[in-house]
């Protein structure tokens, strides 16, 4: 198995084209706390249970094949601030090869 590119734009509107691994059950939360690429305390509060929104993201490759969404992260994106049509969670996106190529920009931190 071998890593992915994704591309992450931080919420200072930075770009980063970062390598990651498909094989660690990671997802794309996860990821961006491993780069450092968002302040600690301000991604993940709820440890990627799809409570709190803290790592809503845009997807900017539509084109992407995403997995659906499910119930709870559909419930949490009708509750949560600055959701646009292409706003997912990224605790629910566990990173896959079909992801290669994705490119994501940070929801502004609430
Ligand atoms: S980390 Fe809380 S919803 Fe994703």
């Amino acid at each position: 198995m071998s890593d992915i590119k994704i591309t992450i734009i931080d919420r200072e509107g930075v770009s980063h084209e970062v390598d990651a691994p498909t094989d660690m059950n990671m997802n794309i939360m996860e990821l961006v706390r491993a780069y450092e690429l968002a302040p600690e305390g301000t991604i993940g509060v709820c440890g990627g249970m799809a409570m709190c929104a803290s790592c809503q993201c845009y997807i900017l490759t539509p084109e992407t094949d995403l997995p659906e969404m499910n119930p709870d992260e559909d419930a949490m994106l009708a509750e949560a601030f600055n959701v646009k049509d292409n706003s997912r969670l990224g605790c629910q996106l566990h990173l896959s090869e079909e992801m290669n190529g994705l490119k994501i920009e940070l929801a502004p931190e609430y």
